[in-house]
């Protein structure tokens, strides 16, 4: 398919008026970075560095500054990923109730999808009662066979490609 360039940059310039937006509701409120910098990746996929920069000037602080905050946590990205985020926990509980399975099921489609997702290996996600448990972006699941955490990620993956 051709590539439109007009529905791109509409689409570039929507997501900073919504961080802009976002910006605007969290200034007044004290430790406002980390949402702020939550609406980035929220918005960008990823802490893009145009945005950063908006926070920045939102803040009074740089944008080095900001990186070195973002570079503490390991949930932002400095890099685009694909819109859907599978975080499987390998801990102990998770790991007893299944976890390599649904790790295996879920990079084996990631490879046949062109990495229409990503999966990642996580210790623990504080759902221990509900092992084997996942993340899909932000949504937690749990008590899943790898059947039904792959079911989970493509239902995400079909509603966020529309
Ligand atoms: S061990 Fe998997 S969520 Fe805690």
């Amino acid at each position: 398919m051709a590539k439109q360039p007009g529905k791109v940059e509409s689409a570039e310039a929507t997501k900073y008026a919504a961080l802009s937006r976002d910006i605007e509701e969290c200034r007044q409120e004290p430790g406002s970075t980390l949402d702020m910098l939550h609406a980035v990746q929220r918005h960008f996929g990823y802490l893009e560095p145009q945005a950063v920069g908006m926070v920045a000037e939102a803040l009074g602080l740089t944008k080095a500054q900001l990186y070195g905050v973002a570079t503490f946590y390991t949930m932002f990205f400095f890099e685009p990923k694909p819109p859907v985020i599978a975080r499987v926990c390998v801990n102990l509980s998770c790991h007893l109730r299944g976890a390599q399975d649904i790790l295996h099921t879920l990079e084996e489609a990631a490879k046949e999808q062109h990495d229409a997702f990503e999966v990642e290996e996580v210790m623990c996600l504080g759902l221990c009662e509900q092992a084997p448990a996942l993340l899909v972006n932000e949504e937690a699941v749990g008590q899943v066979s790898a059947e039904e955490a792959l079911a989970k990620v493509q239902a995400c993956v079909t509603t966020i490609s529309g």
